[in-house]
């Protein structure tokens, strides 16, 4: 086999296919080591100018091949390699071409195409998987219409399934049977499924806004039917949703879901068909956290959402991905808030999106929400793509108001059902609905980075004028040395001294609607009439766009705001920036803040204790920034040690200064009867186990008591897990002794054991990196389980800043052998850990250096895969 090239590929090569693919006949033998696959493909000329036909050429990765037929005649005129296969004479007009392969699933350990997972046979077909199944033109813009046969022993695949319609099945000689399947609507093979196994159904119902039933299926493993009650409620509610809000309806008659425990991502939207990671699937309340049961409604909602979002409307090209993920992000999110409460749901969107994604944004790996250019898809699944790709949907909803939106998103699938489009089609369909000019809009899609926003704020007493002076800076990015203003919708409220909104009016006498202004310059000034008295401008209310924003509020605005803004994000918010200012002063030494530490968390308190407010909210609200965001505000020359401290000191001073309220909080918030999932009990929960941890964040022995009692005395995942994590943390017996209980309890349940050997990898006591080296050895470890590597390695690199930045470089170490060690199986999964290493340029120079060689010896590791070496260059380069 010949070692490929890394090539890049750019947006602006984009050529119509050649050819063009209507029928897809697929006839699947399954077995381990040898799967069958005969592929009948209708093919025709595409008539498209720009696409002149020639060679046929199709994609084929890791397949045997075994004959190629042309309008049922056998041919030898083409050629094939590691990558395709191409015919190099063509007849002219539409023919039929016949290929027969074989694949290896039980030997496909990096999870895309089709392989074995616990003794189930599945596919994973996004972004280029289909390729590796069978020869085709695997691009989204193909759009076919599939018929599949698939076969299997019947032992060991009772079930056998692949997306649409079942339209026969039956008996077979030597114990095999067979199924056939039929989808009506055309879709690129991105979206093909198959599954086979031995599994078994959990099976409800829907009806239709127009009446139509639909059969609504969960598979799972035998013997975890009892746990798919709540991805089954989460569905129907997700159907229901979507016909009330967005108008749209479920097309076919049936609608599935496979569970699966060996997946690369979170779940998959195959038409009719969706895959899912077991976790995002199996929930009962004494295995399942609240954050699960979340986690769950929001999965299973996001990816039946992309069944109009991605798979009826699709991409033209794979540089259009945040056209369904990030459109369908934010549906998920809406959907989310509409369940549950709308101001925590931003702050722990903004919460993601700031530790994440602005930290992308700022290093190496930035990119557009469109990007120009890549050299392997599979890398741009990212929180750029996805997150960021989810705000822009959000300011075009911000601006057009919900009623615009909504016109926009019906002239987008009047035009566009059944075809693949650009992001240029979907702004088009918003701005023509709405008779609004949105081409500088597109460079919100086009330029990296995140902008920032610096306001001045005069006030004019005698005039009664007051001013707002906004300027947009724009940081040069990898490839964008330059940068356009792009149009921000900033929402601002002026709070008058009694904490009160003051009406907004415009010099000009007209009032700002909802508060809404549009920054379209550089710079630009608005002025208001009006104002009276000195009035505190609340700035960005609801994060109306994704900017850092410097605002020119001193500690006495920013009291007044946490404590009066009406806007409950922009309350939080002015909590976070005072947080913020106290937690860069200690991390970088200055130890005059200190005092002023105490002064904050009595201003936390009135919320923290206010009944008025949801239980969820005050939790929210008593939670520092992480320690990204803390590194990120530090910029340059990060100690990761002191970043750490000074979070850590300040959780204290919370705990300790707010005590009493705090005791109070964690007697009078438990949640009495059975657990429930609903968003009440959960806010509930979320308030008592944010008073527990804050209580033992100084680990006094009456805190750390506390946690131990609630430990034993917890009879759900999440009362469970929040003490555990306390108890993890500490250099003490006690941690070891919880843990053990836990490991006890639990060591039969996969899912739970990810959750234990998570809790070790972030526990911030002082041997976590020989704890985490036993791990990696312990016999329920697998490296080649992407959700055991995510546990314990993806934990450490993620989400324990202070051990893997730890000193003495043995974090780096870690994870560095453990990268190259699953690039050689599962590059897709080295590459995401790899990122991890992505903010190493703004780390003290001891650390800069360790974290650089690590990544040189990656880099010359022999054999690298596309993934990882275009991951670790870009961070190199
Ligand atoms: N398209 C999936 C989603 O809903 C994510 C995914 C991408 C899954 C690639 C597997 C492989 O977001
Ligand atoms: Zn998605």
């Amino acid at each position: 086999m010949k070692t490929e090239e890394p090539r890049t590929i750019y947006l602006k090569d984009y050529r119509p296919s050649p050819y063009l693919i209507e029928t897809v006949d697929l006839d699947v033998a399954l077995a381990p080591e040898n799967t069958r696959v005969r592929s009948r493909l209708k093919v025709k000329p595409n008539d498209d100018p720009d696409a002149p036909a020639g060679p046929l050429t199709l994609d084929g990765e890791k397949l045997e091949l075994h004959s190629v037929k042309i309008n049922g005649t056998p041919i030898n005129d083409y050629t094939a390699d590691d990558q395709s296969l191409t015919i190099t004479s063509p007849p002219e007009g539409p023919f039929e071409v016949e290929i027969e392969t074989t694949c290896n699933p039980q030997a496909n350990e990096a999870l895309e195409g089709l392989y074995r997972s616990g003794g189930i046979y599945c596919t994973q077909c996004e972004p280029e998987g289909f390729r590796r199944i069978t020869y085709f033109i695997d691009r989204p813009d193909v759009l076919a219409r599939y018929r599949v046969r698939v076969e299997a022993d019947k032992r060991e695949a009772p079930v056998l399934l692949a997306n649409g319609n079942l339209v026969e099945d039956g008996d077979l000689d030597d114990g095999r049977h067979f199924a056939v399947w039929e989808d009506p609507f055309p879709k690129p093979s991105y979206l093909f499924a198959l599954v086979g196994g031995n599994l078994a159904c959990v099976q409800d119902s829907f009806i239709t806004k127009t009446g139509r039933a639909i059969d609504l299926r969960i598979y799972v493993e035998p013997g975890k039917e009892g746990r798919c009650g709540w991805a089954m409620e989460s569905l129907k509610t997700a159907m229901r949703w979507d016909e009330e809000r967005f108008g749209l309806e479920y097309d076919l008659d049936i609608y599935m879901i496979v569970a699966v425990s060996d997946f690369n991502m979170g779940a998959m939207e195959n038409k009719g068909l969706n895959v899912f990671n077991d976790k995002l699937i199996l929930a009962r309340p004494d295995i399942a956290t609240d954050t699960d049961y979340e986690s769950i409604e929001a999965v299973i909602a996001h990816e039946y959402f992309h069944n109009w979002t991605g798979n009826r409307v699709t991409c033209r090209d794979w540089f259009q991905l945040c056209l369904k993920e990030g459109l369908t992000v934010f549906r998920d999110q809406e959907f989310t808030a509409d369940q549950r409460s709308r101001p925590v749901k931003r702050i722990e969107d903004v919460r993601l999106l700031r530790a994440r994604q602005f930290s992308e944004d700022a290093g190496p790996l930035a990119h557009p929400v469109r990007p120009s250019s890549f050299v392997e898809i599979n890398n741009f699944y990212t929180l750029t793509v996805y997150e960021k790709g989810g705000e822009l949907c959000r300011m075009l909803h911000t601006m057009l108001g919900e009623d615009g939106f909504q016109a926009g998103m019906k002239l987008y699938f009047e035009r566009h059902d059944g075809q693949a489009v650009t992001v240029e089609d979907f702004v088009a369909a918003m701005a023509d609905a709405n008779d609004r000019d949105l081409s500088q809009f597109m460079r919100w899609y086009n330029q990296a980075g995140t902008p920032e926003v610096v306001c001045r704020f005069e006030h004019d007493a005698s005039e009664k004028t007051a001013k707002l002076h906004v300027t947009q800076v724009h940081a040069p990015s990898p490839g964008q040395p330059e940068k356009e203003p792009v149009p921000i919708p900033l929402r601002i409220g002026l709070v008058g001294p009694d904490g009160e909104d003051m009406p907004l009016i415009l010099k000009n006498g007209s009032e700002v609607p909802g508060g809404l202004l549009m920054v379209t310059e550089r710079e630009q000034t608005f002025e208001f009439a009006d104002v009276a008295h000195r009035p505190i401008p609340s700035l960005l209310r609801g994060f109306s766009a994704p900017v850092k924003l410097s605002s020119p509020l001193d500690d006495a605005d920013l009291d007044f705001l946490m404590r009066h803004d009406s806007d409950l994000f922009n309350r939080w918010q002015a909590a976070q920036t005072q947080a913020m200012k106290r937690l860069v002063a200690m991390a970088r030494g200055e130890g005059e803040f200190v005092p002023d530490v105490r002064e904050f968390a009595l201003a936390v308190g009135p919320t923290l204790t206010d009944d008025w407010l949801e239980p969820a909210y005050r939790a929210a609200f008593a939670v520092p920034p992480s320690e990204l965001d803390i590194a990120q505000e530090i910029g340059a020359d990060v100690d990761p040690t002191g970043v750490h401290k000074a979070r850590r000191d300040l959780r204290a001073t919370l705990g300790h200064t707010l005590q009493g309220d705090l005791q109070r909080l964690y007697e009078d918030y438990a949640v009495p009867g059975e657990y429930q999932p609903d968003p009440d009990s959960v806010g509930k929960r979320s308030l008592r186990n944010t008073a527990l941890a804050l209580l033992a964040a100084e680990e006094t022995e009456d805190g750390v008591k506390r946690a131990q009692t609630h430990f034993k005395n917890a009879d759900n995942m999440t009362d469970s897990m929040a003490a555990l994590r306390i108890l993890a943390g500490l250099d003490r017996p006690e941690r070891d002794e919880a843990l053990e209980t836990f490991y006890d309890r639990w060591k039969d349940e996969q899912l739970v054991l990810d959750k234990w050997f998570a809790i070790q990898a972030q526990s911030t006591a002082s041997d976590t990196l020989d704890r985490v080296e036993r791990l990696r050895r312990h016999p329920a470890f697998s490296i080649k389980n992407p959700n055991r590597v995510r546990a314990l390695i993806g934990a450490l690199a993620h989400g324990n800043p202070l051990h893997f930045h730890s000193a003495d470089g043995r974090g780096y170490e870690f994870v560095g052998e453990s990268i190259m060690e699953i690039d050689g199986f599962n590059p897709m999964i080295a590459a995401r850990l790899a990122s991890a290493f992505s903010s190493w340029k703004m780390l003290e120079p001891g650390r800069r250096a360790m974290a650089q060689q690590m990544l040189e010896r990656i880099a010359a590791k022999e054999g690298l895969s596309r993934d990882t070496s275009e991951v670790v260059g870009k961070m190199l380069g």
